[in-house]
């Protein structure tokens, strides 16, 4: 069970809160592992009761959870579960660029734990920290006091870095929580004890046996109702500094000696400070045109809600790096994700080299006999693609594939992804947050292509593979991307 805390919520009327937050505090609630003692109070700019909050939430995330079938932990929502997660609230209305709202909380939280959770835009991040730091909310004294910071953590090294520093000026960086929902998947997490929990791949992890790293995170949605954001913000970074190089990371890793935070989080920045800059010969930005997916019209991006028509900001990336360290070298990583592709898939593929010498014929032209691909979205799982001999009188070798899958063997249901990152927050443990050293070691090796505004934008039909762009940067080094299907 989660020792005694509060959890503050600073734009509880937000829709992170609606979508992600407040489902994985139900899950946590349905596993009974909140403590009794569990409380929110929630801060935002618009008056409401507490019951009003908990019943508008409860509407919304029941027509939500009925949308996503499946998706939801625990299917239906238990109003019991709900009650019990919801019988503490109190809600602060206030300006949280004011000083005063600061002082209400304080006043709310006394000696309590408490952890502070920003669903708010990124750029009052800053402002939240220095705030809570001037109300000495960070300041313990038998109990604790810590915050959960949302990505995007800055838009480039820069901005970044003075987050980073604003942050350490108010509390430790043991205090700091830099979430990103990628680790809360639990085939993501399952990526480690794969790979360092079996004797079968670490063998095989390295330059001498693997060709290259194929990291995908392609989705079918569109930017939806996040137009003003997006357009902000575009594919690269909202997706690469951080949910891919989480994938790169957890990949290209070195067995940490222990599952100490410390440690884990010292390999994985050691491993994203050998990535060598990227470059722009290496790197493609693409927008969405108008297309159809599974037969339905799409809009182009330049069409949707709250976008300029004549936007210029990529829908899609792809890129290739290079690992500048022992196992690496030589190995390149291709990394590509985007909306409005032609299927939902968040994979990593590892792919190995050719045996040396042919002995046998080969039954058809693949060519990658051996694939080991980390399925995390939707399809949660491993898959593997060897080699056998093709039944009959001549000697031909055929690529066949063995699926592992992780709803087909254990019974639990899929989670909102929140629900661990949560949980170890409220213990203490960091291993699954970013830490200040982390971020940056990614921000670095993109300095060379971002910002992506001047990169010449490509283009592809909502429901395609992506650019041809894309497809020529394997191309040129005699490869391809696996299809999205
Ligand atoms: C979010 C991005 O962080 O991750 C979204 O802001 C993206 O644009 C989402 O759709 C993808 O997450 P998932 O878990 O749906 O693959």
């Amino acid at each position: 069970r989660a020792p005694d805390c509060t959890l503050v919520i600073f734009g509880g009327g937000g829709d992170l809160t609606k979508r992600l937050l407040v489902p994985s505090l139900y899950d946590l609630a349905a596993m009974d592992v909140l403590s009794r003692k569990f409380r929110i109070v929630v801060v935002d700019r618009t008056e409401m009761t507490p019951e009003a909050w908990s019943a508008h939430l409860f509407d919304e995330i029941s027509a939500f959870a009925k949308d996503k079938a499946g998706e939801f932990a625990h299917g239906r929502l238990d109003k019991s579960v709900w009650q019990k997660m919801m019988k503490n609230v109190e809600f602060l209305a206030g300006d949280i660029t004011e000083p005063e709202i600061y002082q209400r909380v304080a006043g709310s939280l006394g000696n309590d734990s408490a952890i502070f959770y920003f669903a708010v835009a990124a750029q009052f991040f800053g402002t939240i920290l220095k705030s809570l730091g001037k109300a000495k909310l960070f300041e313990e004294d038998g109990f604790f006091r810590r915050v959960i910071i949302e990505k995007p953590f800055g838009h480039n090294l820069a901005s970044a870095k003075a987050l980073n520093k604003v942050a350490l000026a108010h509390a430790r960086e043991d205090q700091i929580y830099r979430i990103d929902h990628f680790f809360g998947k639990e085939a993501v997490q399952s990526m480690m004890a794969i790979r360092f929990a079996n004797t079968l791949f670490e063998p095989l992890w390295r330059q001498e046996y693997i060709d290259h790293v194929q990291i995908t995170a392609a989705e079918t949605i569109g930017v939806e109702k996040r137009g003003k954001f997006y357009e902000g913000t575009g594919a690269l970074r909202d997706m690469v500094p951080n949910h891919l190089f989480v994938l790169l990371s957890i990949t290209g890793m070195a067995p940490p000696s222990s599952l100490a935070a410390e440690v884990v989080r010292s390999e994985k920045t050691r491993l994203l400070d050998a990535i060598r800059p990227i470059k722009v010969k290496d790197f493609v930005v693409a927008q969405y045109r108008a297309g159809k997916i599974g037969g339905e019209k799409r809009l182009a991006y330049r069409s949707e809600p709250n976008v300029d028509p004549k936007s210029d900001v990529e829908t899609y990336a792809a890129l290739k790096l290079h690992i500048d360290n022992w196992r690496w070298a030589g190995v390149p990583f291709y990394l590509r994700t985007g909306k409005r592709l032609a299927a939902r898939k968040t994979e990593v593929a590892v792919v190995f080299k050719k045996t040396p010498y042919q002995l046998f014929k080969q039954g058809s032209a693949d060519s990658m006999p051996n694939v080991i691909r980390f399925q995390l979205d939707p399809i949660r799982g491993l898959a593997m693609h060897f080699m056998v001999k093709e039944p009959g009188l001549e000697e031909v070798a055929t690529p066949v594939q063995n699926t592992f899958r992780y709803d087909d063997f254990f019974k639990s249901r899929a989670n909102v992804g929140y629900e661990a990152l949560l949980y170890d927050c409220m213990h203490g443990d960091q291993m699954l947050f970013q830490s200040a050293a982390t971020i940056e070691a990614g921000w670095a090796a993109l300095e060379g292509v971002n910002p992506p505004k001047n990169r010449k934008l490509c283009f592809y039909a909502a429901g395609d593979q992506g650019p041809k762009e894309a497809d020529q940067l394997l191309e040129r080094d005699g490869r391809s991307w696996l299809p999205l299907i």
